[in-house]
């Protein structure tokens, strides 16, 4: 009998005999030897086929077995330092149990547009397993954190039948004949749910309309928002940095190998240690009119010029070459595509620096903050950053005045570092009946909908707070990616429905 294994395990069995079964995610060949890198779901693991060591049933299926092909593969576990993960597989047979042809993403570089399309198979390609094993890994630290801490998960509806976060971004359906709408944040029913249970969060879908193509943009997205009875503001921030604080530190400790395959320097995330800095608004808004910002983002135009020169020289020598073979030539093909791309994001990039920091300069106090004042923000920081008490006229109806400047609401919002931007936003909750209904009739609300809502402040009314972390959006941040589609398997985006 030999010993099924999976790839992450592989060390348990040095020197023993064991059957993977996977995919080929790759091949190279020689003479006389065909690397096979297979892939299991758990790991990837190169598997060495040496003719002379095999029957030849066994060299004949390694020499036709194709990319993506589904196979089960024996051979003896070898410690080697060079491999991934740090084993590799002497073959000593191999069964094909599904001959793939034609799989369309080939290790040549595709366009993202194309790989969307094909979301359902780029799933298997090892950059997207990396994303995934730290998606799973920060889910897993959420779960943990609020489980120590004695918060219970409770789930709130996704059919609802009133706004959250402005009417402006809700998704209408039709519930038997009646409007509802999908969730845009479990808060409301998070709220009445802290009455019943002093400490929990809800962690689902939620989903956002607006007709946004940001990076940061998601129609559908994932949302855990912690809920507490008798917190106020201050609490909550503590309790947002701890948790960011947690998971950052679980990814690095579990997830290692995956942030190198993403090329993600985990230096910035050691940085990710408590206490955040904290700023007010106010604060905010004279940095962002500072000298120092204009500063930066002459600088950030000056490196861009840098980089588009030597990449220009770089493609006219490219261009120029006379390649020798036909492997030479696609490495050429390859790197000119690569600086097309990268000159086509530095050009868009020159376009908005001005603009941005026309807008920086001029920004009035009382205005929110857009995606690029976020970016800028968050560039002043090496670690997240804490923004509170934002001009009440630009958050939603439910945030707690601040006693001190009625012109203030009690929120909170995190923009994670390296320009990334909100990751995080909360407060403390309006708990005085009287003072909701006003701010509901202020917001032209349906009072009527929200009257469940509002028995929350008729009966046992206590101060309350909490807050929303986006999953994707946290995530980006994590891996260093540029844009959230890539951080859950299936986006759903403005323009994009399928797969
Ligand atoms: O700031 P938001 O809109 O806050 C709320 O929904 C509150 N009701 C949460 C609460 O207090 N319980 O959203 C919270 C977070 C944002 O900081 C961002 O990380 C993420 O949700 N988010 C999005 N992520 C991807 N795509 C979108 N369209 C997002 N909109 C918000
Ligand atoms: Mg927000």
């Amino acid at each position: 009998m030999v010993l099924e294994a999976r790839i992450e395990e592989l060390w348990r069995f040095e020197g023993q005999e064991v059957t993977l079964k996977g995919w080929l995610a790759h091949k190279r060949s020689s003479k006389r030897i065909h690397f096979l890198i297979v892939r299991d779901g758990s790991g990837f693991c190169q598997c060495v086929v040496y003719q002379p060591e095999v029957p030849a049933e066994v060299w004949e299926r390694a020499e036709r077995i194709t990319q993506e092909s589904a196979l089960q593969i024996t051979g003896l576990v070898r410690r080697d330092e060079r491999q991934i993960g740090g084993y590799e597989l002497g073959v000593r047979d191999l069964e094909i149990v599904h001959l793939t042809q034609g799989y369309p993403i080939t290790p040549k570089p595709h366009g993202v547009d194309f790989l969307l399309d094909r979301r359902h198979l780029w799933l298997r390609s090892r950059r997207q397993w990396a994303i995934m094993r730290i998606r799973h890994q920060v889910v897993h630290a959420i779960h943990r954190f609020f489980d120590e801490r004695g918060f219970l998960k409770l789930d709130a509806p996704i059919f609802t039948g009133n706004a959250v976060e402005g009417t402006t971004t809700l998704f209408e359906t039709d519930f038997f004949g009646q409007p509802a709408y999908l969730s845009q944040s479990g808060q409301l029913y998070g709220e009445a749910m802290a009455m019943a249970f002093g400490r929990i969060y809800t962690f689902g879908p939620t989903f956002r309309a607006e007709k946004s193509k940001t990076r940061r943009h998601l129609a559908e997205f994932w949302m855990v928002e912690p809920e507490m009875a008798f917190f106020d503001l201050e609490m909550t921030m503590d309790l947002a940095e701890e948790l960011v604080e947690y998971i950052v530190q679980q990814v690095l400790a579990h997830r290692r190998f995956e942030l190198s395959l993403l090329g993600r320097d985990p230096e910035a995330l050691e940085r990710v240690r408590r206490p955040f800095p904290r700023i007010t608004y106010t604060e905010a808004v004279e940095i962002l009119r500072s000298p120092e910002t204009q500063r930066m983002l002459r600088a950030d135009e000056e490196r861009l010029q840098a980089e588009r020169a030597e990449l220009e020289a770089e493609a006219e020598a490219l261009r120029s070459e006379r390649p020798a073979g036909e492997v030479r030539k696609g490495e050429i093909e390859h790197r000119l595509a690569e600086i097309a791309h990268r000159l086509s994001e530095i050009e868009e990039e020159l376009k908005n620096i001005p603009l941005w920091m026309d807008s920086a300069r001029n920004f009035r106090w009382g205005e929110d903050f857009g995606g690029a004042d976020e970016t800028i923000l968050s560039r002043h920081f090496d670690r997240p950053v804490l923004v509170h008490r934002y001009p009440a006229a630009v958050k939603a109806f439910y945030m707690k005045r601040d006693p001190r400047d009625e012109r203030l609401a009690l929120g909170v919002d995190m923009l994670a570092p390296e320009g990334y931007g909100e990751i995080i936003g909360g407060g403390q909750r309006e708990d005085d009946l009287d003072t909701l209904i006003a701010r509901i009739r202020e917001h032209n609300l349906p009072l009527e909908v929200y009257e469940w809502y509002l028995d929350l402040r008729r009966y046992g009314s206590v101060p309350h707070a909490g807050f929303g972390l986006g999953l994707e959006r946290t995530l980006a941040w994590i891996c260093g990616l540029k844009h959230v589609r890539e951080t859950i398997p299936f986006p759903r985006m403005m323009g994009r429905l399928f797969p």
